[in-house]
């Protein structure tokens, strides 16, 4: 009687060693067309279960006589796909219901079927069969978990590529952004151009900036509304009075674009401010307002920027860069509409927005005064003139 060395995840070993039964079985096996390894001792059937194996089929007198835990202690160490099918040929008896040690055997092994001894071959050749059966199933299952664990390695690692560009991209953006408004800075003052045209120019980048910043924070996902509009108010509170611009309505996400156009727009509105409307004079004040309608499918937003306690507004005679910017370039980034309107009371603008999709959310939310954020690239030389109302 030899021992069979091949490892085959579907071999069934035979642990057998009293007298001629591990051949008998073996040849039962095989002309059934499995594959039998016949095994000498226990801790033999213990290495061959370790190189793979489909079922074992065990004599109860080696179970009795021998110390079984190494192979219950495999048992317990399975992997979640894995249950270990054991067939053990109980001894001849008055029945198998009568053997106390079976409750034993299967507490200890666990996926144990008994087979009771006399049997006929077809009885074994067909409980190996069920047995075998049920590991292929176990087998697939397991590739099943592999291709999903190595699926999720994947997309973690496509994540983690994909954060690192995205990293990259946000500083370089950046840099460039800090680069641009350098060049500016040195071209101008060799150009001799005024003050105010410099700063003008410099704050426009950074205003673009720092919305950059807010986005950026986000991984480019979209924006909080209030926080983008409260990083385009800060420079400007922080020259004139927190008081002076109030920012209100509830938590709603933009995404990136509208973001940008936003902070731009208000960057706009609020220069034009502090240059001809509320904001130049002690008195006057800005209220800047929004809030969602709920749509099928989508959100209406509607924002109001409005001035009032300033000097008495006529309608301008020319448009500049601001109001083209506001109301044409605006409104083709929002998906909707910019209207700007100049009541002797008070500059107002009104922008129509469709917001698609989730992302929005209609909590209220309470007037925001936060103008300490992100000070940063305002306190860059030259960033915060105009902030200031015009002397
Ligand atoms: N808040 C405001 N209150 C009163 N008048 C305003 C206000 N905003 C704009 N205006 C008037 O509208 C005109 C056009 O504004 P716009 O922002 O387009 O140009 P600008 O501010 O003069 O120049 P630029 O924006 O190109 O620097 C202004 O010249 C001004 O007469
Ligand atoms: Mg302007």
């Amino acid at each position: 009687m030899n021992e069979t060395a091949a490892s085959g995840p579907e071999r069934a070993l035979i642990l057998a060693p009293f007298g001629r039964d591990s051949a008998v079985a073996a040849a039962i096996l095989k002309e059934a067309g499995f594959e039998p390894a016949i095994c000498m001792d226990l801790p033999a059937l213990c290495r061959a279960y370790d190189e793979g194996a489909g079922l074992a089929l065990i004599v109860e007198e080696v179970l009795q006589d021998d110390d079984f835990r190494p192979l219950a202690g495999r048992v317990d160490a399975q992997p979640a796909w894995s249950d270990f099918p054991m067939i053990v040929l109980a001894q001849r008896g008055g029945g198998l219901e009568r053997n106390p040690a079976t409750l034993r055997y299967s507490q200890a092994l666990g996926n144990v079927s008994f087979l009771e001894r006399p049997f006929h071959p077809t009885t074994l050749v067909s409980m190996v069969q069920t047995a075998l059966r049920g590991r292929r199933r176990q087998y697939e299952a397991r590739d099943r978990l592999e291709a999903l664990r190595s699926a999720v390695r994947r997309q973690q690692q496509d994540r983690q590529h994909l954060r690192l560009m995205v990293n990259e991209l946000n500083h370089r953006v950046k840099n460039t952004l800090a680069t641009v408004q350098s060049i500016v800075a040195h071209t101008m003052r060799g150009a001799d151009a005024s003050l105010r045209t410099r700063d003008t120019l410099t704050s426009r980048i950074l205003a673009l900036s720092k919305a950059h910043d807010v986005l950026t924070n986000e991984q480019w996902s979209g924006a909080d509304l209030g926080e983008i509009a409260a990083q385009a108010a800060q420079p400007f509170r922080l020259g004139l009075g927190e008081g002076r611009i109030s920012l209100s309505g509830p938590k709603v996400r933009v995404p990136p674009k509208t973001a940008i156009a936003v902070a731009l727009a208000l960057h706009e509105l609020a220069t034009n401010a502090v240059k001809y409307g509320a904001l130049s004079t002690p008195e006057g004040h800005v209220d800047f307002t929004w809030s969602l309608k709920r749509g099928r499918g989508h959100k209406d937003l509607t924002a109001v920027w409005r001035e009032r306690d300033g000097p008495h507004v006529s309608p301008p005679v020319r448009r500049g860069f601001g109001s083209r910017l506001i109301e044409k370039g605006l409104a083709a980034d929002l998906n909707g509409t910019v209207r700007i309107d100049y009541p002797a009371d008070g500059v107002v603008c009104t922008i129509h927005a469709r917001i698609d999709g989730e992302g929005t959310s209609e909590e209220p939310a309470p007037a925001r005064r936060d103008q300490g954020r992100g000070s940063a690239a305002f306190a860059a030389p030259g960033g915060a003139v105009e902030a200031s109302p015009p002397a």
